[in-house]
């Protein structure tokens, strides 16, 4: 799905991963929730995700087309969703959506950001490793 297409569909899709709360130590200077503590809530969902379906160790390789929608603000649940993009030899890609919603504010959710992450099974050395998954764990 394109990215115009999730922001516009207004509801999450794929698998929820992750389920937290934003909290004051995790905000920047300007006391919105930092960049690097959502992406790192979505890398954790992210793999999560991708040792069920590599049924294997990863770890990230890539992380591209990150995108900021909205700011999170602390005490915001923040709810991570992964979507399988593609299986290959040794890697696997999920889009990955961070979305808000301030509980006793709006009911409404919000997509805050996302971005597609690409994680390599790996065996004990480190070493990638050939996915036996076609990952219809995901379907
Ligand atoms: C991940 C790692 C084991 C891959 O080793 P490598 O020798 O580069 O492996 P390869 O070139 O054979 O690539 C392995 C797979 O990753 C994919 N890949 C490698 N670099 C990539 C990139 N920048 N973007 C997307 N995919 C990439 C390859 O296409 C290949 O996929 P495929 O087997 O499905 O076709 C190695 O790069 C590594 O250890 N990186 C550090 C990972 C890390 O520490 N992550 C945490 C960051 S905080």
């Amino acid at each position: 799905m394109s990215d115009n297409n999730q922001s516009l569909l207004n509801e999450p899709q794929g698998e929820l991963v992750i389920r937290t709360v934003a909290m004051p130590a995790d905000t920047n200077p300007s006391g919105d929730i930092f960049g690097g503590w959502l992406l790192s809530q979505m890398d954790l969902g992210g793999a999560i995700t991708a040792k069920e379906i590599a049924m294997n160790r990863v770890t990230t390789v890539a992380i591209t087309a990150v995108k900021f929608f909205n700011p999170v603000h602390v005490g915001d649940t923040v709810c991570i969703h992964a979507n399988l993009l593609k299986i290959g030899k040794t890697s696997l890609t999920l889009h990955i959506d961070a979305w808000a919603v301030t509980v006793y504010h709006e009911k409404k959710r919000r997509l805050v950001t996302e971005a597609d992450f690409t994680y390599v099974s790996i065996d004990d050395n480190g070493q990638p490793a050939v996915i036996m998954s076609d990952g219809r764990l995901m379907e």
